[in-house]
């Protein structure tokens, strides 16, 4: 590994952000996994009451409040929550339009704002008739309108696996965040809502539990060839901490409806695959995807997201070059102190399953 490569480089950039009207209160569901911590760690710092709301499986950072519910159980998330108000609430967890309908019911009256972390896949043409890209043209926010895509609540949303079964993982996971903003948007809401559709996060090293960037770094560090599609097709990426500073920009400021969060460069697996092995100071190898076993950045399909909303909103995202190095390097290191690489079939084909 290159000593020129510095662990945790670059990105401060977002979190120079200075918001005009900053809330007073934030409600953060999740926020104990991978980049929706420091949803927690940004408000407080900046001295903004901050409240967490999970089913307890770790501790919140001294000076958080602390509110124990399953989000699914809307009788015991409101009891939860008793006579609080926020602001805001950046909702991590919100994966299905059932889910949506809740937190719609359950915040009416208890928050100003609403933003939830959704994702680049909702424009992945393979999981829907009703997406269309161009090759070759970034895609914008309208490509995907939560004003007017389906929404089919009597399907088994409660129940991950039967939903699986029905559409499939790729499909399951990118209709349930597309109906879920449905829902927001639906009618009259009954606060202001937002989607940030997050692109590939990157970067964290064993906070990153999808293992994606990690399967890339240890096989390019190692010599070992990454498997790529014939004509790969470039995606987005973004850091870690940029997209939850972008979540809490996007909470702090009067914007609505969807807003797509990444860094502006366009990377294919080749390209993220040169980037890696410049910062590791060595060259990578590739080898022809066979059916589907192809690396997970790997996509024959073009759905690259247009950030120019972003932009327009005064978000911040570094260029891909001055982080990914290292983020590199830091997913190395944690692959070795965690005892090695693990077969390349254990890295998760999405990037947000439910916990
Ligand atoms: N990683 C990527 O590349 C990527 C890209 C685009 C979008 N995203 C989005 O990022 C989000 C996840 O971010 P993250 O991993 O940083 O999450 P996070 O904010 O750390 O939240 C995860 C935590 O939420 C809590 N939780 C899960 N289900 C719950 C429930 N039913 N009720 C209450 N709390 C619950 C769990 O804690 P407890 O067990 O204590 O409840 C879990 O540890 C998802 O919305 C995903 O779609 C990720």
């Amino acid at each position: 590994m290159s000593n020129a490569v510095q662990r945790e480089a670059a990105p401060d950039t977002a979190w120079d952000n200075t918001w005009t009207n900053p809330p007073r209160s934030v409600c953060v569901i999740g926020g104990t996994r991978y980049f929706g911590r420091h949803l927690v760690t940004l408000p407080l710092d900046a001295g903004i009451r901050v409240t967490l709301v999970n089913r307890g499986s770790a501790p919140p950072p001294p000076g958080v409040e602390h509110v124990r519910a399953d989000r699914d159980d809307e009788g015991a998330l409101a009891a939860a929550l008793g006579d609080r108000t926020f602001d805001a609430v950046i909702d991590q967890v919100l994966y299905t339009p059932a889910q949506a309908a809740v937190a719609r019911r359950v915040f009416a009256g208890r928050a100003d704002r609403y933003v939830m972390t959704s994702t680049i896949e909702v424009y992945n043409p393979a999981t829907s008739p009703l997406v269309r890209t161009t090759p070759g043209v970034p895609v914008p926010e309208q490509a995907v309108d939560p004003a007017h895509w389906p929404v089919d609540l009597t399907l088994p949303w409660h129940d991950p696996a039967a939903i699986t079964r029905h559409f499939g993982e790729a499909t399951a996971y990118a209709e349930g965040k597309r109906q879920a903003e449905a829902v927001l948007a639906a009618g009259d809401p009954p606060f202001a809502w937002a989607s940030v559709r997050s692109a590939h996060v990157l970067g964290g090293g064993a906070r990153d539990f999808t293992g994606r960037l990690a399967h890339y770094a240890e096989r390019v560090a190692a010599g070992r060839p990454v498997a790529v599609h014939e004509d790969p097709r470039p995606s987005s990426f973004v850091h870690h901490r940029e997209i939850a500073a972008a979540l809490f920009a996007v909470a702090a400021s009067p914007a609505v409806g969807a807003v797509n969060a990444a860094s502006a460069e366009l990377l294919d697996a080749v390209g993220l695959c040169e980037l890696i092995a410049d910062g590791l100071g060595t060259t990578a190898r590739y080898r022809r995807a066979e059916g589907v076993e192809h690396s997970p950045y790997s996509f024959d399909r073009w759905y690259a997201m247009d950030t120019r909303r972003a932009e327009s909103l005064g978000l911040v995202f570094s260029p891909l070059r001055d982080w990914l190095p290292a983020a590199a390097a830091e997913a190395v290191e944690a692959v070795q102190a965690a005892g090695g690489p693990e077969d390349a079939t254990g890295t998760p084909a999405t990037d947000g399953e439910a916990a």
